[in-house]
C-alpha cells in the first residue's frame, strides 16, 4: 500500500515546554507540541502530515465513537547522557499495530508511512525527551475508524495518529494484585491478542472494583475456567518459582508483549530457565504457601518492569518479599542498561533517531 505523497510540516510557533514540570509528570498527562496524522480514503493512505498539537475535528458518527473500532501502540524514546536518541524495537510496534488492525477489519499501515513519522516527530519534538533514569518520551500511535454513520459495519475512512507524552513511572507506589475469579479480559476466538482500544474500557469497571479493595491490578484468568493466568491487563506477567520463570504463552487471549519477549531472551541469555506454558492459579498458590514463590512482576512498555508486593485469591493475601537477587530488579536494569544506550545491545534492540 502507498501513500499519496511525502510528509508535510507545519510547524506550532512557541514551545509549550517552558510550562511543564518534568519533575511531576503524571503518566500520559503532558504531550508535547506537535502531532503525526495521516487519513486513509478511497482505498489509499493520504499525504501524512505532522502539525501542532490540538484536538481533531470528527463527525460524532464517526464509527470509532459507536463500534469500537480502534488499536493503538505504546513505545519509548530514550535519550542518552550524550543527547542520542533512541527507540526500542520499533518495528515490532509497527508489525504489531497491523496484527491488530488485521483483527478490527482495518487497513494496514505501510512501514515507511509510520516509521517517517515517528521519526520526523521525534526530531521535531526532541527536547521534550530528558535524559536519566526513569525518564522517557511514551509514544502513543493510534489508529481509528472516522467514517461518519452509523451501519454496524466496518470503516472505509481511518484516520493514523502518534502523539507524544514525556513520561517518567506508570506507578507511583506499590502494587498488589488480585486474580480474576469472575471478570474476564479476553476470551478464546476474541481480540484478546489484539491492543484494540475496547480491551482496555472493559477491564476498568473489575479494575475499580479490585481497587475498592485495595488492589491496584487485576491478573486475569483464563475466562472459561479461571484456572490459568493470563496478562494483567497493562501488562504481561512472570511468575519465579524457586529459581525457574514461568509465564503464559502468548495466544488469541494475551497480548504479544515486547518487553515479555524482550525478557525471555534475556532471561534465556543468563542461564534462567524460563517456562513458557498455562501457569495454573493453583500452582502458584501452592508455591506461595510452600515458599517456593519468589516474586511476581508484570512488564510492559510503560511500566518496564513492576514487582508485586501481594497477590490476592480466594480473600487470602500472599505476601511476596522479593529475594536479593531479584529477576525483576535484574532485567529492568538490564532492559534499561540497552534502552538508554548504557551497554552494548548484543540483540539489535535499539534503534538511534
Ligand atoms: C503500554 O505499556 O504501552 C500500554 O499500552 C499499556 C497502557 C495501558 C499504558
Amino acid at each position: 500500500m502507498e501513500t499519496t505523497s511525502t510528509l508535510k510540516i507545519t510547524k506550532r510557533d512557541n514551545s509549550k515546554i517552558a510550562d511543564v514540570d518534568f519533575n511531576n509528570l503524571a503518566f500520559g498527562s503532558v504531550f508535547t507540541d506537535h502531532m503525526f496524522s495521516v487519513e486513509y480514503v478511497n482505498g489509499q493512505w493520504q499525504q501524512p502530515e505532522i502539525v501542532p498539537y490540538g484536538p481533531i475535528s470528527m463527525d460524532p458518527s464517526a464509527k470509532v465513537f459507536h463500534y469500537g473500532q480502534a488499536v493503538f501502540e505504546g513505545m519509548k524514546a530514550f535519550k542518552d547522557d550524550q543527547g542520542d536518541i533512541f527507540l526500542f524495537r520499533p518495528e515490532d510496534n509497527w508489525e504489531r499495530i497491523n496484527t491488530s488492525s488485521a483483527r478490527l477489519a482495518m487497513p494496514e499501515l505501510p512501514k515507511e508511512v509510520f516509521m517517517e513519522g515517528l521519526m520526523e516527530l521525534l526530531k521535531l519534538d526532541e527536547a521534550w525527551i530528558k535524559a536519566g533514569d526513569g525518564n522517557s518520551l511514551y509514544i502513543r500511535p493510534f489508529h481509528i475508524a472516522t467514517q461518519p454513520g452509523v451501519s454496524a459495519s466496518p470503516s472505509d475512512r481511518y484516520k493514523f495518529m502518534i502523539i507524544l507524552a514525556p513520561a517518567q513511572s506508570y506507578y507511583s507506589g506499590e502494587v498488589s494484585v488480585v486474580f480474576a475469579e469472575k471478570y474476564s479480559r479476553a476470551a478464546s476466538g476474541g481480540v484478546g491478542y489484539a491492543k484494540a482500544a475496547g480491551n482496555y474500557a472493559a477491564q476498568f469497571y473489575p479494575t475499580n472494583l479490585a481497587k475498592e479493595e485495595g488492589y491496584q491490578q487485576v491478573i486475569w484468568t483464563d475466562a472459561n475456567t479461571h484456572e490459568y493466568l493470563e496478562e494483567a491487563g497493562t501488562m504481561n506477567v512472570f511468575f519465579r518459582v524457586g529459581d525457574k520463570l514461568l509465564t503464559a504463552p502468548t495466544n488469541d487471549t494475551i497480548l504479544n508483549g515486547i518487553t515479555r519477549k524482550s525478557i525471555i531472551q534475556l532471561a534465556e541469555a543468563a542461564g534462567i530457565t524460563v517456562e513458557v506454558r498455562p501457569v495454573a492459579v493453583k500452582e502458584i498458590v501452592e508455591a506461595a504457601q510452600a515458599g517456593e514463590l519468589k516474586e511476581i512482576f508484570g512488564v510492559g512498555t510503560a511500566a518496564v518492569v513492576v514487582p508485586f508486593k501481594s497477590f490476592a485469591y480466594k480473600g487470602e493475601d500472599h505476601k511476596l518479599n522479593a529475594p536479593e537477587n531479584s529477576y525483576g530488579v535484574q532485567f529492568k536494569k538490564d532492559l534499561n542498561d540497552i534502552q538508554y544506550n548504557r551497554t552494548e545491545d548484543k540483540y539489535g534492540w535499539r534503534v538511534a533517531v
